[in-house]
């Protein structure tokens, strides 16, 4: 099943000057649903960041609660190039994404959490160990751009690192390549 999301907007309301200087780390979430504009604003700017040789070693997951998003049913998501929705599993795992994530529960209360995950050899084939530490400043890029997209629609999120990684894999069912890198709850803050 596949959803295509809206076009992105290239103007909004707030200067990213201002986005930079608002920018916090938002870990209180109320219940309201994200609307599927936002979703794909937030889907449009983590698909804009720089990516070494343009090896592009990155994949977005989008875990979607129960009726937490406009018009998209709960499930886990695979973004296809950062327009369109593809389920990759169905359910509500939002639970069990903050479990996985050493108990942090407010990750549970996040209507949605985006999921960095990496495929080393697109970039390690290219410049061997090295390509792993061209991944790990390439998520923290794709980060940045969701923490001021967030913060110029009026979105809480925060950077999430410690997790199991083996846990986040099993609860995703991730393919064996793909490796989790961030976890970003997003909604509307508290
Ligand atoms: C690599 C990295 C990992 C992080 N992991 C977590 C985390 O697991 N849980 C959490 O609540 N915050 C996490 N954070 C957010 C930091 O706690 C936060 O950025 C820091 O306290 C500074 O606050 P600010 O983002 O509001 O400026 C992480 C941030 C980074 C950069």
């Amino acid at each position: 099943m596949q959803i295509k999301l809206e076009e992105a907007e290239k103007r909004g309301k707030v200067s990213l000057e201002e986005a930079i200087e608002r920018r916090r780390s938002r870990r209180a979430f109320k219940r309201t649903a994200v609307t599927k504009k936002q979703l794909s604003q937030l889907i449009w700017s983590a698909g804009k960041a720089p990516s070494a040789g343009a090896t592009y070693p990155l994949e977005l997951y989008v875990v979607i609660g129960k009726e937490s998003a406009e018009d998209i049913g709960a499930g886990l998501y695979h973004t296809k190039k950062y327009s369109v929705l593809e389920l990759h599993k169905e359910g509500d795992l939002r639970k069990e994404l903050a479990v996985a994530c050493l108990n942090q529960m407010f990750i549970a209360d996040a209507p949605v959490s985006f999921v960095i995950i990496a495929e080393y050899e697109r970039t390690t084939c290219r410049y061997g160990d090295r390509g792993v530490r061209y991944v790990h400043i390439e998520v923290g890029h794709v980060s940045q751009n969701i923490y001021l997209q967030c913060e110029a629609l009026g979105l809480a999120t925060v950077a999430i690192g410690a997790f199991y990684d083996d846990e986040v894999a099993e609860v995703l069912s991730l393919p064996e390549r793909y490796k989790p890198i961030y976890v970003m709850p997003v909604g509307v803050g508290l």
